[in-house]
């Protein structure tokens, strides 16, 4: 069938083939179809949607587009987190030795940070002497040492999702829900893990609108992870702030050492709770999330999940002694407090704008070649639902230097919402959806 005949049968809404789907993306990848039919049929996959059929075989050639991680010779039960993508996200590195004081081990290939969003890798490359494992072999020695081996991602993950992305993002089809789904869960079925918790981001600043959208999408992932067999739970979570404080790499890093202490701010220690529990529950340790939660708040207690924290550190070559000492991570040479103008309840605090504000300080990177500062970024002192008085501190600024200094205060002055009225402070998880 020709590749215009394909477009046509999706554009009229009948149901493709599994040979015409493998067909069209095998094509595509050898460079016989151009770029233009294909943003033709992303878009007809816009409007029509896909069938289940449709989306196992589609999401099963963008998978196998490129390498597949089996992370052979691992021997502890391996759990992956992925998150739609969030400001002050730094989930994994509070996580993952969490869940190693359980023996369930995190084999990840994470991401740098691009624009207002921060990666993990950089994060954790703030603290001196880290080093990431450049093979996998080295990867699951530290998993079996330690529990926890992260590395970058490769580049031939999913190949295919990188060329379908950049076309979407300029057909305006990114919003598809079959499309975001086949995206997430083509990369997470490449590299395998025994169970899969996917954290979708609901809100303004999300891909996801609303909680409606969000569990569309949820299912829609979940379905698909049924027809390969894994055990996965989807987590719908509050975007209507950052996530936890600290946006910026060390500081990052500090929080969630924090947490780990059971010093951490409530919201994450609850995210940190919720996650663990429901990977105890994957696992068959605990009959229930809240069960699993319980007691992953009584780990933390026990300190454990700090020594594992300073076995992975060591394993990567970082100094371990700064889960004791913070000063020996980079910091900022000033600090200057952002003081409300205004009074009220924080209704909302655009996780983007914030974001934007630690970038501009050199947190992040406006472009892929861009320089980091590891030590600056921010940490706000007011959530959703405190109240605050004029004069009060917002959120203290780290930097080293001071040209966007103004811009960056701006932007955090410009982040925060008010109510005149009390605002209840929302659970940052709003929605928790089984697989299994
Ligand atoms: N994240 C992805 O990996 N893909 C999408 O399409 C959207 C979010």
């Amino acid at each position: 069938m020709r590749v215009v005949d394909i477009i046509q049968r999706k554009r009229d809404g009948q149901e493709l083939t599994d040979h015409q789907i493998a067909a069209l993306l095998d094509k595509y990848l050898k460079g016989s179809v151009p770029d233009y039919q294909v943003a033709a049929f992303l878009m007809a996959v816009y409007f029509r949607g896909m069938t289940d059929a449709e989306l196992k075989t589609f999401t099963e050639k963008m998978m196998h587009s490129g390498d597949i991680i089996k992370f052979e010779g691992v021997k502890k039960f391996l759990v992956d987190k992925h998150s739609t993508g969030g400001v002050g996200d730094k989930v994994t590195i509070a996580l993952a030795p969490l869940l190693a004081a359980f023996d369930i081990g995190t084999a990840k290939l994470s991401g740098k940070g691009l624009g207002h969003t921060g990666g993990t890798i950089d994060k954790l490359e703030s603290i001196p002497g880290f080093v990431f494992p450049e093979t996998r072999e080295e990867l699951v020695s530290q998993v079996n040492q330690t529990g926890v081996g992260i590395m970058g991602y490769s580049e031939n993950i999913v190949p295919l999702d990188k060329r379908l992305y950049s076309l979407r993002d300029v057909t305006a089809t990114v919003s598809s829900i079959p499309l975001i789904a086949s995206s997430i869960m083509s990369k997470k079925l490449a590299v395998y893990a025994d169970g899969i918790m996917l954290d979708v981001k609901v809100g303004a600043g999300a891909f996801m609108k609303t909680i409606e959208e969000a569990r569309e999408l949820a299912e829609t992932m979940l379905g698909i992870g049924k027809n390969f067999d894994r055990k996965m739970v989807v987590h719908l979570t509050n975007m209507d702030q950052p996530l936890g404080c600290a946006v910026g790499n060390a500081l990052e890093v500090i929080e969630a050492i924090e947490t780990l202490k059971g010093k951490g701010p409530k919201e994450f220690t609850d995210l940190i709770l919720h996650l663990t529990g429901t990977a105890l529950y994957i696992k068959g340790n605990a009959k229930s999330i809240e069960e699993g939660a319980e007691m992953a708040s009584h780990m933390i207690r026990t300190g454990e999940p700090l020594d594992k924290m300073k076995q992975f550190i060591k394993a990567n070559g970082g100094d371990e002694r700064i889960v004791n000492d913070y000063s020996l991570l980079p910091t900022a040479s000033d600090q200057v407090d952002v003081i409300a103008k205004k009074a009220g309840f924080v209704r909302k605090i655009e996780a983007e704008e914030i974001g934007k504000a630690a970038m501009i300080l050199g947190a992040g990177r406006a472009t892929k070649e861009s320089e980091l500062d590891y030590a600056v970024g921010l940490v706000l002192n007011k959530k959703v639902g405190d109240e605050v008085r004029v004069g009060e501190v917002l959120a203290t600024l780290y930097y080293n230097a001071a040209d966007n200094l103004e811009d960056s205060i701006k932007k955090v002055e410009k982040a925060y919402d008010f109510s005149s009225e009390k605002v209840e402070s929302q659970s940052v998880v709003l929605d928790t959806i089984k697989g299994f």
